[in-house]
């Protein structure tokens, strides 16, 4: 089986409990950080429906009930800001809650890991193929790294992975791929592997977190046993569905900001920053002084 249908469907897996962010991530989810004044999980829906994808399904836990209220309607808010005529907030809020899209909320009640938080959205995402988009990898909305994707899944009618080339030293911080043929903008993989010592790994080609997948992932989900760092690894049971049907690594071209990590997301909130018409001049005066 393959990709042959329409993708309409995004998983977003925020369950996770956001460890090295505490304090921040104490009461709030790790996805409701901001970058500058949107949050990390709005960026990620954002690319989706862009990608004309109308259907969000997060995969949350327990103390994420902020990201069910982020994508709902806020009425007091939204009833202040019309009395006192504040409509370019107004839309602001509007934005998020456009009403083509639908939102779905399943729970992942144990942290078994991201193949697991995958496979909880089995009884939404059904027969269809679907893409998975992990928030904390951030793209900036001038590359659309999803739509790429996609264009390549259509193509080559295979499950598909965004992959960049990383120094070989970070392997053991992503799943890492393996091609034969030399990489031009997409390749067949030939074997992944999920955070290999630089000395394992297949390649530097590591998964950047989008992926495009057919729904076989969650027969073979279903029966993937704990892997690395001892959680059911979606990289392992991908490792199946490419020696079965085939996934193809698309490289991905232009700037991701490992917003899982603590310095990363501070270079996002300063690279959006300086994209920012309102805070351009300002920001970059002040990173001057503070850079001489
Ligand atoms: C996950 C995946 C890994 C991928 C990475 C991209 O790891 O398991 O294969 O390369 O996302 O960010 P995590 O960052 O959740 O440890």
């Amino acid at each position: 089986m393959t990709i042959e249908k329409k993708i309409e469907t995004a998983v977003f897996p925020v369950a996770g409990l956001g460890t090295r962010f505490l304090p921040a991530t104490k009461a709030t989810p790790k996805e409701m950080l901001p970058v500058v004044d949107k949050p990390l999980i709005q960026y990620a829906v954002e690319e989706a429906a862009r990608a004309g994808i109308r259907r969000m399904v997060f995969v949350t836990g327990r103390n994420k009930r902020a990201i069910e209220d982020h994508f709902d309607r806020a009425y007091e808010l939204e009833s202040e800001l019309q009395k006192d005529g504040k409509t370019q907030l107004l839309r602001i809020l509007d934005d998020i809650t456009s009403s083509d899209i639908d939102f779905i909320f399943v729970r992942q009640p144990h942290a078994l890991g991201l193949g697991h938080a995958v496979l909880c959205a089995q009884p939404v995402v059904r027969e269809e193929p679907f893409a998975v988009l992990l928030a904390d990898d951030l793209i900036h909305p001038d590359h659309e790294a999803l739509s790429q994707l996609i264009s390549v899944a259509e193509q080559t009618q295979r499950s598909v992975l965004a992959v960049e080339e990383i120094d070989p030293k970070e392997s053991i911080r992503y799943g890492i791929v393996g091609i034969d043929e030399p990489m031009t903008s997409s390749a067949k993989i030939t074997s992944i592997v999920e955070k290999p010592a630089p000395k394992d790994a297949p390649s530097n080609l590591a998964v950047v977190g989008r992926y495009v997948l057919s729904h076989e992932i969650f027969d073979i989900l279903s029966r993937t046993k704990s892997g690395a760092g001892n959680e059911i690894q979606l990289t392992d049971a991908i490792a199946e569905l490419a020696s079965g049907s085939g996934v193809f690594a698309s490289r991905f071209h232009g700037e991701r900001y490992d917003c899982g990590e603590k310095l990363g997301y501070l270079k996002a909130n300063i690279d959006f920053g300086l994209r920012d018409d309102s805070l351009k001049k300002n920001l970059s005066a002040f990173l001057k002084t503070r850079c001489e």
